[in-house]
């Protein structure tokens, strides 16, 4: 079979689609080969993320490995959601066809604009590790994935 049997269940049933009114946090980006768009919100209470919430208009790729990222961030110390990585959220899934692989760096890349956007409102540096790939090129909230 093309994909894991998580893989389809996430895409099936996604967790945690919807909005956070008054989120902390709030990132999008997109992919300008394909035209996928995710965006992401966060709630972080004394650096912990205690509610996460995703949209995506994409790919069923992009669907499920944004369901298990939120997954994996939910409850973490924005610290260690900022290490999370598009391997390991495909990992988490037992694996993407490889040609699929791009469309998990939308769930980190929406992690990390949205964890930047948090550090920002709250008057902080934004690491290192916030900063996507092509933010030089083409500003926070694009990326030249896929
Ligand atoms: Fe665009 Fe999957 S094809 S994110």
């Amino acid at each position: 079979m093309l994909y894991s049997e998580k893989v389809m269940d996430h895409f099936e049933h996604p967790r945690n689609v919807g909005e956070i009114e008054n989120a902390d946090g709030v990132g999008q980006v997109g992919n300008p080969k394909c035209g996928d768009i995710m965006k992401m919100y966060l709630k972080i209470d004394d650096g912990v993320i205690t509610d996460v919430k995703f949209k995506t208009f994409g790919c069923g790729s992009a669907i499920a490995t944004s369901s298990m990222a939120t997954e994996l961030i939910m409850g973490k110390r924005v610290e260690e959601a900022l290490q999370l990585t598009n391997a390991a959220v495909a990992e988490a899934l037992d694996g993407l066809p490889g040609y699929k692989m791009h469309c998990s760096v939308l769930a980190e890349e929406a992690i990390k604009a949205a964890l930047a956007d948090y550090y920002q409102r709250q008057g902080l540096p934004v690491p290192e590790a916030c900063k996507l790939p092509c933010e030089d090129e083409h500003g926070h909230g694009s990326c030249c994935c896929g």
